[in-house]
């Protein structure tokens, strides 16, 4: 009797063994949905979603991946923290993603080292960043990728140029990313400016760039609304028709604000990573599934390239590792994974740095079928670790 008791419990145990080996992978996502680039938050957490749901067939079975989303508030460190801590400690997340903006990033990543947990960063793009905890691997861009090309590309342009930043640290790497190709290919620094992260003057600001009557403005402000008031005052004050050029890394012709911008964008000459318009086949089919998911009038941008892509990285260590997560293993597949066909073209995860490797694009705002878009003129970078890493080997550069 107890024999037949015990074969039976071993069966039904045997039967519900698949149940058991269930597990789902908890993702803390931290990013903003109120506050300055309150409305970005969704362009990355829409991507997230898009490819867990295209691409949850390929997790091992039983595998789910459980997305907890959360509100920093904009740029607020401390609201960051005790938000990726309460991740960790309470809902015991296997990894951290997310973050727009690099003071969070830097908050949070003391927290990704004390608890070994793994963090993907998807938008926040200071060079340092990935330098202030092993667990970090990014998967969107540095301001150097885009900022040093766009100085080399515009040395050949402009004899002259105004920089013009947010006073943080994405800006002050546009700053001196740009600067120092600027100078190295000829080019001279007429002067340069920090504003206020929130609300600057941006009338007074673009009159003082007037007075000075550079060849080119460069331009990094984050993403979004900021970028069309900038537009706004650029035109308002005239500053294309006194001659002056208006350049920049891509955050300043993001894709969601263009239509807001209206033709003052056009002509106005970036480089970046990504761009809607990118004539790639994986871009193609990513904005078709954009649209199909979303509404025939939603585009992406390049904060949801940046999220898209960072989920690839995600499934590829929960593939690898047939759902049970270890960071340390963890980490070791982030630094080997290479995409060869991501919506921006090939990248990689640089194994010594956790840093992105990616082709830089020239980019011009055009009309394509009557709307504004970032035309992809010609790659000007391809395969580029971040420069300010690499120039730090040679030579210490300034932070
Ligand atoms: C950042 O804080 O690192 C950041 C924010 C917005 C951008 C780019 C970088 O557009």
């Amino acid at each position: 009797m107890k024999k037949i008791v015990l074969a039976l419990l071993a069966a039904a145990f045997a039967a519900a063994a698949p149940l058991a080996a269930a597990q789902t992978i908890k993702i803390g996502f931290i990013t903003s949905y109120s506050g300055l680039n309150g409305n970005l938050g969704p362009y990355m957490e829409r991507a997230v979603r898009l490819y867990i749901k295209e691409h949850q067939k390929e997790l091992p079975p039983g595998v789910k991946i459980e997305l907890i989303t959360r509100d920093d508030t904009g740029p607020n460190p401390d609201k960051a923290k005790q938000l990726a801590q309460e991740l960790i400690v309470r809902d015991k997340v296997n990894l951290l993603a997310g973050v727009i903006f690099t003071p969070n990033a830097m908050a949070i990543a003391p927290l990704a080292t004390e608890a070994k947990v793994p963090f993907v960063i998807m938008n926040a793009g200071t060079a340092v960043i990935t330098t202030r905890s092993p667990y970090i691997a990014r998967t969107s861009f540095t301001l150097w990728q885009s900022s040093y090309p766009l100085g080399q590309w515009a040395s050949k342009k402009f004899k002259s140029a105004y920089t013009l930043v947010s006073d943080f640290g994405p800006g002050h790497d546009a700053e001196n990313g740009f600067t120092q190709a600027f100078k190295a290919g000829g080019g001279k620094v007429i002067d340069s400016v920090r504003v206020p992260l929130q609300n600057p003057d941006w009338a007074a600001y673009m009159q003082r760039v007037k007075d000075a009557k550079p060849d080119a403005l460069m331009v990094f402000i984050p993403a979004g609304k900021t970028a069309t008031a900038v537009m706004k005052n650029f035109s308002d004050l005239g500053l294309g028709q006194a001659g002056i050029k208006l350049i920049g890394p891509g955050d300043i012709t993001t894709e969601e604000e263009l239509p807001n911008m209206g033709d003052v964008a056009l002509g106005v000459t970036t480089v970046f990573h990504w761009s809607a318009a990118g004539p790639r086949p994986a871009n193609k089919a990513f904005i078709e599934a954009w649209k199909k998911e979303y509404g025939a009038n939603e585009t992406p941008n390049f904060l949801s390239v940046g999220s898209w892509d960072g989920t690839a990285l995600i499934f590829e260590a929960i593939k690898q590792q047939k759902g049970k997560l270890d960071p340390d293993k963890t980490m070791q597949i982030f630094k080997g994974w290479k995409n060869p066909n991501s919506p921006r073209g090939p990248i990689s995860i640089d194994p010594e740095t956790r840093d992105i490797v990616q082709n830089e694009y020239l980019r011009e705002v055009k009309k394509v079928n009557g709307q504004l878009a970032n035309v992809e003129l010609e790659t000007v970078a391809t395969a580029l670790k971040d420069p300010w890493k690499e120039l730090q080997k040679s030579q210490p550069q300034k932070k």
